[in-house]
């Protein structure tokens, strides 16, 4: 038992310079634990809600104090003398509080930081690393799981809402799945990064960077920057497709309309079946690891096609489309409409939902990747959730800015720990 004393948060401002929240939860035994909310510029319909203030006279109305009043009132009120060692009293207490079905009342971001520096507090209590910490609640679910690094997926590419004037598909990513160790794996990445960079000069091509690390390129065709990619990998030291492949994030929800996708590739509107169509053959021919958001998350039958298409080869990953809501991923699971999944603890606003969605996730043998948001703060809270239940991967950007390194230098960080003794 360790009793919570206090609540309180701050205003920090994120990657993107917008307002986001730190939440820190104090101990009796004097441990004390923190965490900041991450925030999405491509937002599912389905995710829980962030409270902004929408007080223009500051930050263009997106300050978060209101948010951070509820945490030093009513959610402090309400944690006072809980058990901090019993993560999901501690969620279920916020989700009662808030009493709705989205967060909206209270606000995801002040729900999301308290709950997850909660578990931050509880590992300090506990005099445990929180990946630890982290697996032993995480066994509530899936009893049989044990820790286990991921493989890194680093988005070189920035596009659609991440990258203004550029290309329509969100992340052009390399996947360095080849390589017994994570640390192995991040140096490839890095090497394939800075070749890239050369590869795109020597073509005149002017580089810009997006939300997350990666190049801002403005290009004819999506095809073209997964050609620039593929020439990279093949011009470094790793055999493409064997050590290191390419996965895309289509973020399709932002180029959908009324029935329709536009694509700079193809000089006309696409139907459902002819997006899925144009999709599986990139697939193909580019032997794709993984596809994330491919379709507009209501667009059903979009999806079941790709995947019909697809097979198992490459997977097919629910991002927008599932929102680390169990519910949803029921939904997907009866349709058949996905093979994977992304984590994002914000989406649905605690670590007891998100373990919940993972358990279902694995009980259903999909493919689950642990990412960050584009508004990301240094807060490396996603590289122990993604050894806590051995994540297939973990996406945290381009190795190229501290907010998306702080996330691989944990992972290598950790990798060290198991290292010396003697887990991996
Ligand atoms: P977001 O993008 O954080 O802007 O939602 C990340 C993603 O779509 O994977
Ligand atoms: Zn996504």
């Amino acid at each position: 038992m360790a009793k919570i004393t206090k609540v309180t948060s701050d205003q920090i401002l994120d990657s993107r310079g917008i307002p986001t929240l730190k939440a820190t939860v104090f101990l009796d035994d004097n441990s004390i634990g923190t965490a900041s909310a991450p925030s999405g510029t491509s937002v599912g319909l389905k995710e829980a809600k962030e409270l902004r203030d929408g007080d223009h006279s500051q930050y263009n109305g997106m300050g978060v104090l209101k948010a951070i009043e509820n945490v030093k009132t009513v959610i402090n009120d309400s944690l006072l003398n809980k058990d901090s060692l019993n993560q999901e009293v501690v969620d279920n207490t916020m989700i009662r509080l808030d009493g709705t079905n989205d967060k909206s009342k209270l606000g995801a971001n002040a729900i999301v930081a308290v709950s997850l520096a909660n578990a931050v507090a509880s590992a300090a209590s506990l005099n445990v690393p929180l990946y630890k910490h982290l697996n032993r609640l995480f066994r509530n679910y899936l009893p049989t799981q044990d820790i286990k690094m991921p493989r890194p997926m680093l988005n070189l590419i920035n596009g659609g809402k991440h990258a203004k004037g550029g290309l329509d598909f969100q992340e052009f990513m390399i996947v360095a799945h080849g390589f017994p160790a994570f640390v192995d794996s991040y140096r490839a990445g890095m090497d394939v990064f800075t070749i890239l960079k050369n590869v795109l000069l020597d073509k005149n091509i002017k580089i810009e960077y997006g939300a997350e690390g990666g190049y801002a390129i403005d290009l004819t065709r999506n095809r073209d920057a997964i050609e620039n990619l593929r020439e990279a990998i093949n011009k470094s030291k790793y055999n493409y497709g064997g050590q290191v492949g390419i996965s895309l994030d289509i973020a399709a929800n932002t180029f959908y309309r009324d029935g329709t996708y536009s694509v700079r590739d193809i000089n006309k509107l696409l139907t459902p079946l002819e997006m899925s169509e144009f999709l599986s053959n990139l697939t193909e021919e580019f032997k794709l690891i993984s596809l994330e958001d491919p379709l507009y998350e209501e667009d059903w039958e979009g999806w079941r096609n790709i995947i019909s298409r697809t097979k198992s080869k490459t997977k097919i990953i629910s991002d927008d489309f599932s929102t680390t809501n169990v519910s949803r991923l029921k939904k997907i699971i009866n349709a058949k409409a996905a093979n994977g999944v992304i984590i994002k603890t914000n989406q649905v606003g605690t670590l007891t939902e998100a373990f919940k969605f993972v358990a279902l996730a694995k009980e259903n043998n999909f493919t689950t990747i642990v990412s960050h948001r584009s508004g990301e703060t240094l807060d490396t809270f996603i590289s122990d959730l993604a050894v806590s239940f051995g994540a297939d991967y973990l996406k945290s950007g381009a190795p190229n800015q501290p907010e998306r390194i702080a996330k691989y230098q944990r992972l290598i960080q950790i990798e060290n720990e198991l290292k010396e003794h003697g887990t991996a």
